[in-house]
């Protein structure tokens, strides 16, 4: 973990914002333990307080850990008037897991996000960096087995 966290303080020399850094951290480690969060803070020259407010503001980070396969299914106006609560219903049923839960199996987080610019495809969601849209109760199945 530590020679993780370095080498992405080094890649971004000083010279980047905590956000960039912890985002890069997330993408090697799979989330952000305090471990990692203390040494950001020395490394950047910033107290552990300011890192960790970046780390739990934003939906995207977690100082938990994440499963293989991060779901995250957009719950902003657009989704939402298009029933995503259907669809984060069929995550659940389908993996028996609840917002902000991980499979036992390690292979699945399930999240709620806001917006991922896909607003025009409402319902949608994204599995690690992949977005889903048009989702219905019957794809979000098929998308599932891809993942399983
Ligand atoms: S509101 Fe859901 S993708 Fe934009």
């Amino acid at each position: 973990m530590e020679k993780v966290v370095e080498e992405v303080l080094n890649r971004h020399n000083n010279n980047t914002s905590i956000l960039s850094v912890l985002k890069d951290v997330q993408e090697k480690c799979r989330y952000l333990p305090e471990e990692a969060i203390s040494q950001v803070a020395e490394g950047l020259g910033v107290s552990i307080n300011e890192v960790y407010e970046v780390a739990t503001f934003y939906s995207f980070l977690s100082t938990g850990l994440l499963g293989e396969n991060v779901i995250r299914i957009c719950k902003s106006t657009p989704c939402f008037l298009k029933s995503c609560d259907v669809i984060v219903e069929t995550v659940e049923k389908e993996l028996g897991i609840g917002i902000g839960q991980t499979t036992e199996d390690n292979k699945f987080s399930l999240q709620l996000t806001n917006c991922i610019g896909a607003c025009d495809k409402a319902p949608a969601m994204m599995i690690n960096d992949k977005i889903y849209g048009n989702l219905t109760s019957e794809k979000v199945i098929e998308i599932l087995k891809e993942y399983k």
